[in-house]
This record gives structure tokens, sequence and C-alpha cells, in this order.
């Protein structure tokens, strides 16, 4: 029996139990995964200053994540078919996220629907949106959201047009899925996860089937999600959704300061830095390289959130340092859920919490929400923000309203109407 001590040993254990087309799909990156690979590679080239001798007692991890209390700053992240790496895989992520106290954000593209997950948890948690061509059901969608009491809506920007991922395509992880004989022997021999399967309901994408009129089988569906991504879509959809939506707004998939400016004009409460986990853009910068110019160019004025290769508690808090309010977890607990269901995202969160509460008192402090780059080596402040950062860092915690302000004068006149 392994001792499970690190993320890493939940992906393991999660390839071993999870049939291969679900486990890539989780376990990959678009192209040649530069970018994904990226996404972790770059938080190990950042360093910290270690301090000695400080009273460490009393430490918190709790804060805020769009004005809603979490036990740390860490949120689940949306991901697909998560009922396919555990039977009723959305239900559980879910259930773990509230024993533990961080939001949960339930995908568009999930097999459990919005109103099968709220009854299963007291706490709200948050829906994530993609806006579709079908604009009565993106509506619908939306209104859902409120009645099963999400307190926060992310809207995710980055997938007009999909990342070609090979592994997906070679696994037949395609819309209709291919089940040839490899594929089904292949899930007939890993015995937990299809008994599981066998005994739940819950094997369609929840939110849709059944919701679109036409839409009734997965051959259906398939042929109506192929048409759905919205090439025409523009800021002017993010304002129609900001109207639609009286709770928080997240916009997620942003990683250029101009388009974080958008953001802010369109109404967002928080941005995202993101690159979908390395599964869109190959060859874009990681998200850890992208953070600290978007948390210049929004000036406190909105949240600023990030996701991307975060697999340890150190990640985290380099993310925080870097100027993020909170972060998102994909992969890591996608794979505590593959290994082991609800007890599994548990075990990730847990040990994602306990690394960060180290790691922050080896750099001296006990209240997270004070963690700032001074928590940084010398030379990874000079590398990420210039030569001047040592003797004069830049100060990225502080709202800075007025230069927000100064923001919406420009945008109001380059933004898109
Ligand atoms: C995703 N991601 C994603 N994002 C989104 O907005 N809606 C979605 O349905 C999905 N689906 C999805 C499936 C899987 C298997 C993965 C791994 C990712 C992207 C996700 O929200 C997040 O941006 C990344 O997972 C963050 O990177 P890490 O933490 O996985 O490295």
């Amino acid at each position: 029996m392994t001792v499970v001590t690190s993320i890493e040993d939940l992906r393991v254990l999660a390839k071993r139990r999870v049939p291969r087309m679900f486990y890539d799909y989780v376990d990959s990156g678009s192209w040649s995964e530069s970018t994904y690979r990226a996404n972790s590679a770059d938080f190990a080239s950042i360093k910290f200053n270690q301090r000695v001798a400080v009273n460490l007692e009393n430490r918190s991890l709790r804060g805020t994540m769009v004005g809603q209390e979490v036990a740390m700053p860490v949120a689940l992240a949306p991901t697909g078919l998560s009922g396919m790496q555990y039977a009723d895989g959305e239900i559980l992520a879910a259930r773990a996220a509230e024993r533990f106290g961080v939001p949960y954000t339930l995908s568009t593209v999930s097999i459990c629907s919005i109103e099968d997950v709220a009854a299963h948890v007291q706490q709200p948690f948050w829906f994530q949106l993609y806006i579709m061509k079908n604009r009565g059901f993106v509506e619908k969608l939306v209104a859902r959201a409120e009645a099963a009491r999400c307190s926060a809506l992310v809207l995710t920007l980055d997938l007009q047009v999909q990342g070609q991922r090979h592994k997906d395509l070679k696994n037949g992880l395609t819309a209709p899925p291919k089940l040839t004989a490899r594929n089904l022997l292949d899930m007939c021999t890993r015995l937990p996860w299809s008994m599981g399967m066998l005994a739940t309901k819950r094997r369609a994408f929840g939110n849709i089937v059944g919701h679109v009129s036409g839409v009734e089988t997965m051959t259906s569906f398939a042929s109506w999600v192929s048409e759905q991504f919205d090439l025409a879509m523009t800021w002017d959809d993010v304002r129609w959704i900001r109207r639609l939506w009286k709770g928080k707004l997240i916009l997620k998939g942003i990683m250029a300061p101009e388009d974080a400016r958008f953001a802010v004009d369109a109404g967002a409460d928080a941005i995202v830095v993101s690159n979908h986990g390395g599964r869109q853009l190959d060859g874009a910068p990681s998200s850890i390289e992208a953070l600290p110019a978007i948390v210049s160019a929004v000036g406190g004025s909105v949240e600023v959130h990030m996701d991307g290769g975060i697999r340890c508690g150190q990640d985290v808090v380099k993310a925080l340092a870097l100027g993020a309010k909170g972060v998102y977890v994909g992969r890591a607990y996608n794979y505590g859920l593959g290994a082991f269901g609800e007890e599994g995202v548990l075990k990730a969160l847990q040990i994602l919490s306990r690394e960060i509460d180290l790691t922050m008192a080896f750099c001296g402090l006990t209240d997270i929400r004070k963690v700032d780059c001074n928590i940084l080596s010398e030379k990874s402040k000079r590398d990420i923000y210039g030569p001047d950062a040592v003797s004069n860092p830049p100060d990225i915690t502080d709202l800075d309203r007025a230069s927000v302000e100064s923001l919406r004068t420009p945008l109001q006149r380059l933004g898109p109407s």
C-alpha cells in the first residue's frame, strides 16, 4: 500500500485506476505540450528568501476570494468530464471542497448537472460557463446556475477554437468517443472504475443532454457541441453576460495585459490568468510568467487569480507572492479524484494546505494574506521585476483605484463597443 505524501503519488495511483482514455485526457496538453510543461517548470525556477528565528505560532491560511471566505486561497478549477475519472466525480469533488472550505467550480461540460451537484452540497459552489452559439441555451444555463444558488460565475474566454491534443485523438476521446476494442478492454480490466460506472446513472453531459431539443444521446450531443463553439464571440458578449448575471463574475483565460484591461472594463469582479492548463495555445507563456504584468496592468481594480501547473503548496505561495489573490488547481485534484474519489480530492487539498503552511513559515510569515514579493530571493525578484526591484519592490498588494480610473479613459476609447 503506497503512503500518499504528494500530488505526484496521487497521479501515479490515478494512472493505475482510470482507463487510459480518461487518464490521458487529464494528463496532457496541446500539440508539443511545451506550454503544459512550462506551467510547472517556470514555478520551479522561482526561489524563496528563507528566514529564521521568527515566532511561527498561530499561523493562518484563511482569506477571501471574490469576497467569499476560504480556508486557503485555492479553488478547484472547472474540469470537463470529471465524472469519468470516478463515478459521480463532480458531486464527490464538490463535497470534498465543501468539507475543506474552498470553492468548487463546476464545468459546463460536466457529467453531473448543476442541479445534481446542488442537491448534494450545502454551500454554494461556482459555475463555469462557455458562451455557445445557442444564446437561448446560454441564458438558460445562467438562470439554472442562479436557481442552484451558485455564488460566482466563471466565464471562460479561451475556447472559441480548440487546441489539438494528440493523445485524445489517438485514444479516440473525440465527440462521439470511439469505443474501440482496445478502449473497451481497458475499461473492463479497470474493475473498480467500471463497477462504479455501471452503478451510476450519471454517464452523459448532465448540463446539456436533455436540456437542448434534439440532444438526447451522446451522438446527437457530439454533433451539437461541434457546431456550438462561437467564433464570433467578442467583449460585447461578455458585457451581455455581465448584464445577465447579478453575482460575482470571474473572467478566465486572460493572458495579455490588454485583455485584462478589457475585462476590467467589461465589469469583471476577478480575472483568471490562465492558458487552460496548456491545453489551448501551445507556445503561450506559462501562467506564472504572464501573471506579474497582468497584476500591474489592472492595478488592484479587480482580484487577479491564476491557474496552470500548480502541483504543490510551494507553487501556490509563489503565485501569491507575484500578486495573485487566489489560485485554482485542475489536475492536482483530478488525480486525487481518479485515485480515491472524494477522499482523494480531500487528500490533495490537505497535501497542498500543509505545503503552503510550512512554506509560508519557512519564509518567516504566519498569515497568508501578508505574502508578497519580499518572500522571494533577490535574484528571483530581479529576474521578474527588473534590476530596480530589490531596492524598490513594486507594491502589488495595495488597491490602487486611481490607476484604474486612469485606465478607463483610454479603454473607453480603444475597447470594442
Ligand atoms: C480543464 N480546463 C477547463 N477549463 C474550463 O474553463 N472549462 C472546462 O471544462 C475545462 N476542462 C478541463 C479538463 C481538464 C481535464 C483539465 C486538466 C483542464 C482548464 C482548467 O480549468 C484549468 O485552467 C487548468 O486545469 C489549470 O491547470 P492545472 O492546474 O491542471 O495545471
